[in-house]
């Protein structure tokens, strides 16, 4: 119905127009057929008269007249010729034959004959006028009034006006269809191509792969869906926030309360002998920092490497405890590592292989087979622990970290059906770096068994994607970021990583901001003003610890100004320290420290603190929450959670971040300051950019930094891979039915 109004919008005027033409033409036509043959009824007449003109000349001569007489009844007798009749030069009637009018006089033939049509009505029907003179020898002897049958041309022109209708009417009937089709064809392009709009597709590639022209109209009406999109979510108000309870509502619908088994080699809880008590410690990990409140949000059973020396004092008979300790949420099952395992898979192949690799910070990866066959044992072990607490043969599986690559493939090998969820915290290098690994192919094999691969950035995610295609044999389906590697399928997507916003009542819990600063620098031993500026990380060399001390440095010289008013604080969590690369490096920030403290020796304080011990969750958030300025400064991160939890810890939204845009975090907290870690006076400057920052300016980049955290919090990281996983299983599913019900 609309595209026959549309048609008709198209038709009515084109006939209206073809109407007109031919009311136009055909009267236009008919003057100048007419025209036509007028002059040539002109030209045969005065053929007659130079034929006739000797005759006419002897018959004047003639008294008696017989002769003209008899002449002009004999070339009356053509059926075109209707009269003649001879004028003498001054006007008078000589002769004429039978047929031509007496009411016609000479002059009235010499004024018609004059015109253009030269036409009158006669008895019998419409003739010609023609007046020709006659010559003789001696001049002109008379003139000849000749005429002809004029009804001919009316017959031809109504043929012509018939002709000419016809063509008209044809012509408007090609082109109407024309317009139908062309018409029907673009509509139906059009809304193919809003359709798709609609759905999302991005380009609508009906309309813009075959008519570019099209194109800024499209540009024009995408802006206009986001314009609307953006206006219904305004109307809608913030979105829903991702919180512990969506997050189990969301297990139990899509994925149907399935089973959920995480796997990492770190425990989120390590039992430790402190004389004759046991305390609990939460070791230093980002991927604990976010993996556990996800696990006491959904329960489950969190299997890991029992590191701690009381570890397995604490467990049952199949090795579990639960967890949170006195909260009993969820259940860890400790596997226990041989000394010579770990040194093999933890501290060689993981931590001098795959960790350098990764992060590509100027460190040597180490490679030894010794490590890669404790690697793959141990995987094995992970994965045969996997197997014994699954309850069914399709449980989801959590697997974590470069720890942990051969596991996917071998828990596919066993439960075809279990969903695994592979997350990588560290970042992925470009295929050049990751070639150098001997079992390049081995590991991502092993990772490929994975239905879902999840990385921090989409820049990982390309990165695996494209060392898949250089090293394996194996369909990508880059427009559905899929990898199909031998029977398996692996959606690889970006998923970045947080923290768990703490909740009201946490944040109610928290010391006053002022208590807080108070209580720092009485500890510390520092002036109530005094600035301070921290850093929290593991004792690592990829955190950049030894730029932030050169960036230190750089600033007490720059302003010398700040030496005994400010003093930055580096917690540095001892990390892997049986390591030789790890033990030279600490060896090096202390003696860095020390130097720098020296050359700014000043009695009210230290230029730095370095604080090379394990601290507790509550300890950092009093010092993020003492701090005016948190330094992260990362060679390279997958994402750093340090950043996201000092904005956390920022209530009375204030103090600075400085983040390194190495970092994963860079991308999503742009109102950090963000510097280039390598770039020493950059990261000097920006230390003194943060030191004089008006209140209202890091009001106004706090309050943003913190909105960001908050929504993208850790449980929004796991709600989007878990949606993932139950849309894959639902597939998965609806496929196993159809397989089923397919005829033999
Ligand atoms: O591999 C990344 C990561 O797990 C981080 O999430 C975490 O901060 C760090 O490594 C901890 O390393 P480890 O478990 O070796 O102490």
């Amino acid at each position: 119905m609309n595209t026959l109004r549309l048609q008709l919008r198209f038709l009515i005027p084109l006939l209206l127009a073809l109407v007109m033409a031919a009311y136009l033409a055909l009267p236009l036509m008919d003057r100048l057929t007419l025209r036509w043959f007028a002059r040539d009824l002109n030209l045969r007449g005065s053929l007659v008269t130079q034929t006739l003109a000797d005759s006419v000349s002897e018959g004047l001569q003639d008294t008696t007249d017989a002769r003209l007489q008899s002449l002009f009844d004999r070339v009356v007798q053509d059926e075109r010729l209707v009269g003649l009749g001879l004028c003498s030069l001054s006007g008078e009637m000589l002769r004429h034959s039978p047929r031509f009018p007496s009411s016609l006089t000479c002059e009235q033939a010499a004024q018609i004959s004059a015109q253009s049509d030269a036409e009158i009505r006669i008895e019998g029907g419409p003739v010609h006028v023609g007046e020709h003179v006659v010559m003789g020898e001696g001049g002109p002897l008379a003139n000849l009034v000749v005429l002809q049958d004029f009804s001919f041309v009316e017959r031809r022109s109504e043929d012509t006006r018939q002709y000419l209708i016809i063509l008209i009417a044809g012509l408007g009937a090609v082109m109407a269809l024309i317009t139908v089709v062309v018409a029907q064809l673009s509509w139906r392009g059009w809304v193919q191509g809003t359709r798709a709009l609609l759905r999302g597709e991005g380009l609508i590639s009906p309309m813009v792969s075959s008519a570019p022209e099209l194109q800024p109209l499209a540009a024009e009406l995408r802006q206009r869906l986001r314009d609307l999109e953006d206006e219904y979510r305004r109307s809608l108000g913030p979105e829903a926030v991702w919180d512990p309870d969506r997050l189990r509502s969301l297990l139990r619908t899509q994925l149907r309360g399935d089973q959920l088994i995480v796997v990492s080699n770190r425990e989120p809880y390590i039992h430790e002998k402190e004389g004759d008590k046991i305390i609990v410690k939460r070791p230093a990990s980002g991927l604990v920092t976010a993996v556990e409140p996800v696990m006491r949000a959904c329960s489950g059973t969190w299997i890991a490497h029992g590191s701690g020396h009381a570890d397995a004092l604490v467990v049952d008979e199949h090795d579990r405890v639960m967890v949170p300790p006195g909260k009993n949420e969820y259940t860890l099952k400790r596997l226990w590592l041989t000394p010579e395992e770990e040194r093999g898979f933890y501290y060689g192949f993981a931590n001098e292989g795959l960790w350098p690799l990764c992060h590509v910070a100027h460190v040597r990866p180490v490679f030894r087979e010794s490590d890669w066959q404790h690697y793959r044992e141990v995987n094995q072990r992970f994965a045969d622990a996997v197997l014994a607490e699954a309850r069914s043969d399709d449980p989801v599986v959590l697997a974590q970290d470069c720890h942990l690559a051969s596991l996917p493939a071998m828990i596919r090998a066993h439960l075809p059906r279990a969903t695994i969820l592979t997350f990588w915290h560290i970042p992925w290098p470009n295929p050049e770096s990751f070639g150098i690994c001997p079992w390049r192919e081995e590991i991502l094999a092993g990772l490929l068994g994975s239905t879902i691969l999840g990385f921090h950035t989409r820049f990982h995610c390309k990165n695996f994607i494209e060392t898949v295609d250089r090293y394996l044999q194996a369909r990508i389906e880059h427009e559905h970021s899929t990898i199909s590697f031998r029977d398996d399928t692996s959606f690889v997507e970006s998923y970045p990583i947080s923290i768990a916003w703490p909740s009201d009542a946490e944040v109610a819990a928290w010391p006053a901001v002022a208590l807080c600063r108070e209580q720092v620098r009485q500890r510390l031993h520092l002036p109530a003003e005094h600035k301070l500026a921290v850093g929290v990380d593991r004792f690592d060399y990829t955190k950049g610890i030894l730029e932030r001390l050169h960036a230190v440095e750089r600033l007490l010289e720059k302003y010398p100004e700040w030496v005994g008013q400010f003093s930055f604080v580096q917690v540095a969590a001892p990390s892997r320290g049986s390591l030789e690369e790890y033990r030279s490096f600490q060896d090096r920030i202390h003696a860095v420290t020390a130097r720098i403290n020296q050359r700014f020796e000043h009695p009210a304080c230290q230029a730095v603190y370095l604080l090379a011990e394990h601290h507790e969750h509550d300890a950092l958030n009093e010092l993020y929450r003492a701090a005016d300025v948190c330094v992260v400064t990362s060679l390279h991160d997958g994402m750093n959670l340090v950043c996201k939890e000092f904005v956390a810890a920022r209530d009375d939204d204030q103090g600075v971040l400085i983040l390194s845009r190495f970092a994963g975090a860079a991308r999503e907290m742009g109102q950090a300051l963000v510097v280039n870690p390598y770039h020493v006076e950059e990261t000097a400057d920006a230390l003194q950019r943060a030191l004089t920052m008006p209140a209202a300016e890091q009001h106004e980049r706090m309050a943003s930094l913190r909105s960001t955290v908050r929504e993208f919090n850790v449980y929004r990281w796991a709600g989007r891979m878990l949606t993932d996983a139950g849309r894959w299983r639902m597939r998965e599913r609806i496929e196993a039915r159809v397989q089923r019900s397919r005829p033999e």
